[in-house]
């Protein structure tokens, strides 16, 4: 039964069941053909009402910070694999608690945390900075010049740090499996000297293998090999992978102004506050029956709910003139655009939903004004 977008609340967030499962049986296919682990990276996605489904494929989680690693016992009933650029005395004993591999950025933070960590039987591993990756956007590239993530080749001398159990990377971003092939390669070159002393080897995530023309058997083929050249465990921590087109927000236009001869039509929705990667990117979102600006077709501009100028995109042309009342559906709107929305202006948040085709649409969460109090004091 596809998604009926007129019985659906807006603003909402719709997660799309068929579609998530889609997403998670191939890459729990990957991960049983390539035996490596394959990880949900929560942030990417962490919308628990639908780890249930996550849980009936036996995926782990990687967390970043103590609440993903809470979430993670709490929801998915799993141990993280944690990595944080730093972490605090206060709460590191509580991350250990709920971890069962973590990942350090540097020696410093190894040396300070390593012992207890050790205690705790807490697996650990090394944050390393391969200094290359294929991204396009210096906003998402680890590996630029300067960057603050992970242990330079340089850095790390002959004498590989006692206690140390994996090697961990992550350079990629929206990739395909050829990207990753340049990235071992360089990785392989870098710290191949130390694979002989690890038992695993986190290759991050930015392995976009649910999108369309993703080379799965090249990417199947590379993680076997890998795996039995170096005699590691491989584990994979994609989190956009999991999400990627399985869902949307849908909105309602509120009003209709005009400026200039630009039509912008103003939304239930905002960008900055619910889509924000479309202006940190910046990348044009796709809305359903819509297109690119087609001369001599009806087309609006997209305005967000806020007081913030730049909270507008376009252009969008539709079949027919768009008045107050109308659906407009932006797609693929759950990795990340989930997990990074604010409450900026008060502007109502969207609820959140999942569309199962048996069932139909299920509401799991609505946000008051007691969501946005509480944020604030
Ligand atoms: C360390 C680490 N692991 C995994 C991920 C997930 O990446 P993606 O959602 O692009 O697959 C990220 C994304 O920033 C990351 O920083």
């Amino acid at each position: 039964m596809p998604v009926d977008f007129n019985r659906i609340p807006t603003p909402c967030y719709v997660i799309d069941e068929s579609l998530l499962r889609k997403n998670l049986e191939l890459i729990s296919s990957v991960r049983d053909t390539a035996a490596v682990d394959i990880l949900v990276a929560f942030k990417a996605f962490s919308t628990w009402g639908v780890f249930p489904i996550f849980r009936e494929y036996g995926f782990g989680a990687s967390a970043s910070s103590l609440n993903e690693a809470r979430l993670a016992l709490e929801e998915l009933g799993v141990k993280a694999h944690t990595y944080s650029p730093a972490y605090e005395e206060g709460s590191i004993a509580d991350i250990l608690g709920c971890s069962s591999h973590i990942s350090f950025n540097s020696i410093n933070q190894l040396q300070k945390y390593g012992k207890i960590a050790h205690q705790g039987g807490v697996s650990m591993g090394l944050r390393v900075n391969p200094e290359f990756s294929d991204t396009a956007y210096d906003i998402y590239n680890p590996c630029k010049p300067g960057s603050r993530f992970g242990i330079t080749a340089e850095q790390l001398d002959d004498d590989f740090p006692q206690g140390v159990e994996g090697l961990h990377f992550h350079t990629l971003f929206e990739a395909d499996s050829f990207a990753l092939e340049k990235v071992l390669a360089v990785f392989v070159k870098k710290f191949g000297k130390f694979l002989s002393r690890v038992k695993w080897v986190n290759m991050g995530g930015g392995h976009l293998m649910t999108k369309k023309g993703y080379d799965i058997p090249h990417l199947v083929k590379m993680l076997r090999d890998f795996r039995a050249r170096h005699n590691v465990e491989v584990i994979l921590e994609p989190g956009s992978a999991f999400a990627y087109q399985a869902g949307y927000l849908v909105s309602t236009v509120l009003d209709i102004v005009e400026n200039q001869g630009i039509k912008t039509a103003i939304l239930d929705v905002s960008f900055t506050c619910h889509m924000p990667d479309c202006l940190e990117m910046p990348y044009k979102p796709v809305i359903l029956c819509a297109t690119d600006e087609i001369p001599g077709k009806p087309t609006y501009r997209m305005g967000g709910n806020s007081c913030l100028a730049g909270d507008s995109m376009g252009n969008w042309s539709f079949d027919q003139d768009l008045k107050p009342g109308d659906r407009v559906i932006f797609d693929d709107m759950m990795h990340y655009t989930t997990v990074k929305t604010t409450m900026f202006n008060g502007v109502a948040h969207p609820s959140i939903g999942i569309w199962s085709d048996s069932s139909g649409f299920r509401l799991v969460r609505e946000f008051h004004y007691q969501d946005y109090k509480s944020r604030l004091s």
